[in-house]
């Protein structure tokens, strides 16, 4: 019987040497392998479409559909995009502040990854798949490496995989840890050893991704929930979750909570009930602020825990579902100073390649760090929000607008806040509210 907490893409992580093939062909690995290579691939996509299936890396876009526009060849076919290579490229950067769900997944079980890997080329018709995952988690891609190994060992990887004439091949490429390699088409650009920047969209990777051919990017978490969906069924599948965004789904919880960890729920839990997995809030100080899917989503107060946590009800409560990496902040942190610390990671990871995110961050930082020193004037609240508005929807990628988010959020729920660091109070009064901004680094 499965119920709320049931684990289903973590329920493998404690058991011993969950990470190894005998393990994972203990308990049901590669099993959806062999039904998916019975099946046709068209019969496969139509499985992930009517299970309802989001992209788990940010964007929440159906993954089915994503699958279905792989070109393909057709009888008589003679050129076209059809006829090129196909291939997969598993997005595993994991680069947005407070996201930590990919790289545990694919440490407690990365043959999940593997067999979701060979069931998706399976249904692109791809025989290469690339790994990209951030060089410094060198532990990680040590083990992504052996698993593969195990799994070529034992046919599941290669030519003719269980004797059923499907070729693949998988590579684990190390990048070498910047955050807008985790944006699919510098990640791209990366992979074929290229500066890691985003792309002209269109055209879009289905049809001009990899060396050109047509290439589905999918997040780690998106890529190991299909051999669930073979096995289970779409009905299953949808019986978690909400209609919209059905499924199961790994929360990353950080910050001020009692105990931080990755808590498997389905799609629309509220925060209110993780932080009563997580043991609440640490110390029993109350909480302030959150941020539901990592840095780049606008982030929310006490008043929104009752939100349920899909892209729908993320959607209508002003912010974004992200990469579900909640980050919990308690009554003692300063939100311009956190703003401040976010803002100095988005200045440092813009690429350059365009004006408002590359200028505007760094006016950002700056205005930003004269607030928080205490040197700020009433004036700096409007600079902040009139350089968010031209960096917001003028920029070549969504980093920008990821940027901005922490700034406007912030401003729109704790502007007082801001006030007190640079409003016509005394010397000291402007000097105790910086210091007790710059204070939040200490905690
Ligand atoms: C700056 C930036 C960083 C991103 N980093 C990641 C990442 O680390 N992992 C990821 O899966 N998606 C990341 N994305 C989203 C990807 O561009 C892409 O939407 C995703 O890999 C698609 O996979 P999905 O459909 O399975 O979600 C990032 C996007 C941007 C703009
Ligand atoms: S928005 Fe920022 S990260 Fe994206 S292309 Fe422009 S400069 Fe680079």
């Amino acid at each position: 019987m499965t119920d709320a907490i049931t684990p289903v893409l973590t329920k493998r992580w404690s058991s011993p040497g969950s990470w190894t093939l005998k393990t994972y062909t203990q308990l049901e690995g590669y099993t959806a392998l062999r039904t998916a290579l019975a099946a046709k691939p068209e019969q496969l996509i139509e499985l992930v479409k009517a299970a309802g299936l989001r992209g788990r890396g940010g964007a929440g876009f159906p993954t089915g559909m994503k699958w279905g526009f792989i070109p393909q060849a057709k009888p008589g076919d003679t050129s076209g995009p059809g006829l090129k290579p196909k291939y997969l490229v598993i997005n595993a950067d994991e680069g947005e502040p407070g996201t930590c769900k990919d790289i545990p997944l694919m440490m407690a079980d990365p043959h999940s990854l593997i067999e979701g890997a060979i069931i998706t080329s399976y249904a692109i018709r791809a025989n290469f798949c690339a790994i990209y995952v951030r060089g410094e988690a060198l532990h990680c891609i040590r083990r992504l490496h052996h698993a593969v190994n195990e799994a070529r060992e034992a046919g599941y990887l290669g030519k003719n995989i269980l004797g059923s004439g499907f070729d693949l091949e998988i590579v684990v490429h190390a990048g070498a840890g910047a955050y807008i390699c985790g944006e699919e088409t510098a990640l791209l650009d990366s992979l074929e050893g290229r500066r890691g920047q985003p792309r002209l969209k269109p055209p879009f990777p289905a049809t001009s991704g990899l060396y050109g051919c047509p290439t589905v990017v999918n997040n780690v978490e998106t890529i190991a929930s299909v051999p669930f969906i073979v096995n289970g069924g779409s009905d299953w599948f949808r019986s978690m979750g909400r209609e919209k965004s059905p499924g199961p789904k790994i929360f990353s919880l950080s910050g001020h909570i009692e105990r931080p960890g990755q808590y498997e729920v389905p799609m629309g839990t509220t925060l209110r009930q993780l932080l009563e997995l997580a043991g609440g809030m640490k110390g029993g100080i109350p909480l302030k602020f959150w941020t539901p899917g990592g840095s780049s989503t606008p982030l929310l107060t006490a008043d929104h825990m009752d939100v349920p946590l899909d892209f729908e009800g993320a959607a209508e409560a002003g912010t974004m579902l992200g990469t579900t990496a909640i980050q919990v902040f308690n009554e003692t942190v300063s939100v311009p100073w956190a703003v401040m610390k976010w803002t100095e990671f988005y200045k440092h990871e813009s690429c350059g390649k365009c004006t408002p995110c590359r200028e505007g961050t760094f006016w950002l930082e700056k205005v930003l760090h004269r607030m928080v020193g205490g040197e700020g004037t009433v004036e700096d609240i409007d600079t902040l929000l009139d350089v968010c508005d031209n960096i917001f929807g003028r920029s070549f990628c969504a980093l920008a607008d990821g940027a901005v988010s922490p700034i406007t959020s912030g401003i729109k729920y704790f502007r007082q806040e801001f006030l007190d660091l640079c409003t016509d109070q005394t010397v000291t009064d402007r000097e105790v509210a910086a210091d007790s901004a710059l204070a939040g680094a200490a905690r």
